[in-house]
């Protein structure tokens, strides 16, 4: 958990060598600044599209809601069924457990010295917990002689970069303890490109990076379920079936789509995957991965269904999670294909197809690959 803190909390890409030496990195100091120094209306508390940044982050952000999710009924629950101790009095103790802030709030394990006195520990997620902490940027990042490269020189994060984005988000949106999910918390399962249009964005997008988005997200999941297991094989088989969901995924994407390398269907150790996807990762955030990969990728994974049908020695929760990333990656390429303007309206035919995902009890793959079959008809049916 510790370890999920810094590298939530750093303003470095996480991946290979830099991954190794968290705590060094910390050692550089840079100063928490706490979203008030972000607020004034003339930085982002202000009106009009390029400086409502703070405005949309309040009041419409699930973001701030962190830290109050941690003091309801719900996680009260969740606490003592990790058993986190009770206090006679005083505040639930989700609010101040590292093992929930690391995500909720995480200016609470920020040592003092580095938060300013304005960056409080109830925060949530704030500013700095994806830009990156900004004392050693605020000041200058305004000036106009600054490029963005000069921002980044300076330590505020790359979030233009998908790559750096993805390590962001996936920080707090995949690997939890297994304890954690059995005590009653929702299942995290890191998608970028549909978790991106999901938090009200406060910024805008090149049209055509949603495909991109998409796949850097799942092999950065990947790597970082990889990660995970590599240190303990075996305390979460849910997390084991969520890795090997994702290899028999995405190998099937790299063989649609060869110029990526390769995600190798065949057991390999974890390590080696780990490696396999970061370097899949990478080569997705640089790609132009637009419709015309979405279109080709998404013919090869509407075929799929009668993997589902020919595959009675793989576990059903494999299955389950194979149809559960297979939905997800086919919603978001069925949206990379329509115009912009009809990117947001609901999918007919997708919506049978997550009703069989609810969950893994109810899930029947024989059903699935009969929805899936029918899908793949409408599909050819109303053409690309
Ligand atoms: C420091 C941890 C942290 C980081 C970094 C983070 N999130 Fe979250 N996110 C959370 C928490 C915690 C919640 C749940 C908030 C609540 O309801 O209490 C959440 C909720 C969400 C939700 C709503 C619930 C859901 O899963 O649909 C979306 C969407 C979301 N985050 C997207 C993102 C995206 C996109 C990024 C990267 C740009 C990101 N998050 C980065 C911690 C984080
Ligand atoms: C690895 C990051 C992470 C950790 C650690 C974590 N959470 Fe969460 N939590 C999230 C995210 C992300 C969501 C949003 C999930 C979603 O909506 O799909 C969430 C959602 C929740 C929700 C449901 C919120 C709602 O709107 O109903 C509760 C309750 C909760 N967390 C409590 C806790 C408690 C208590 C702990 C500590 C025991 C904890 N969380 C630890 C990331 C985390
Ligand atoms: C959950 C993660 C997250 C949080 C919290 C967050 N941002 Fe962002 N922000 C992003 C991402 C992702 C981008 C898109 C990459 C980019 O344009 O740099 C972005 C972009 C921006 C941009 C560039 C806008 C543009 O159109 O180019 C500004 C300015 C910004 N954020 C300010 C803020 C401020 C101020 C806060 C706090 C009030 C904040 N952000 C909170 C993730 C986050």
């Amino acid at each position: 958990m510790i370890r999920v803190a810094l590298r939530v909390l750093l303003a470095v890409p996480l991946a290979g060598v830099a991954r190794a030496q968290p705590q060094q990195v910390q050692l550089q100091g840079a100063q928490f600044v706490g979203s008030a120094g972000c607020k004034s209306s003339s930085c982002h508390g202000g009106a009009g599209e390029k400086r409502s940044q703070f405005i949309t982050w309040t009041r419409h952000d699930v973001h701030t809601r962190g830290y109050a999710t941690l003091t309801n009924a719900r996680s009260e629950r969740i606490a003592t069924g990790i058993g986190l101790p009770q206090t006679q009095e005083g505040p639930n103790p989700a609010t101040t457990s590292t093992r929930c802030t690391v995500c909720h709030s995480p200016f609470h394990s920020v040592p003092q010295a580095q938060r300013a006195s304005a960056a409080d520990p109830t925060e949530s997620v704030s500013c700095e917990s994806c830009h990156g902490a900004a004392g050693g940027w605020l000041r200058g990042h305004t000036r106009p002689d600054w490029t963005y490269a000069t921002r980044v020189g300076a330590g505020m994060r790359d979030l233009q970069s998908f790559y750096v984005r993805a390590n962001t988000c996936v920080a707090c949106h995949q690997n939890l303890d297994a304890d954690i999910v059995a005590a009653g918390h929702p299942e995290l399962t890191f998608e970028l490109d549909g978790q991106s249009a999901a938090q009200p964005k406060h910024w805008k997008d090149p049209d055509d990076t949603g495909p991109r988005a998409w796949l850097t997200g799942q092999a950065v999941a990947l790597r970082e379920l990889s990660w995970r297991l590599a240190l303990n094989p075996t305390a979460d088989p849910q997390a084991l079936a969520q890795w090997s969901a994702l290899v028999w995924l995405l190998s099937h994407v790299t063989s649609a789509e060869t110029s990526l390398g390769t995600i190798s269907p065949d057991e390999q150790p974890f390590a080696q995957v780990q490696q396999q996807a970061d370097a899949l990762a990478r080569r997705a955030a640089g790609q132009n991965l637009g419709r015309e990969f979405a279109a080709r990728v998404l013919q090869r994974l509407v075929s799929l269904d009668r993997e589902f049908t020919l595959t009675s020695n793989t576990p059903r929760e494999v299955l389950f999670r194979r149809a559960q990333r297979l939905v997800l990656a086919i919603e978001r390429l069925t949206v990379a294909n329509l115009p912009p303007a009809q990117r947001d309206q609901p999918q007919s035919g997708l919506g049978s197809l997550r009703d069989d995902l609810r969950s893994p009890a109810a899930f029947d793959p024989m059903r699935f690959a009969e929805l899936l079959a029918e899908f793949r008809m409408s599909v050819s049916a109303s053409g690309p």
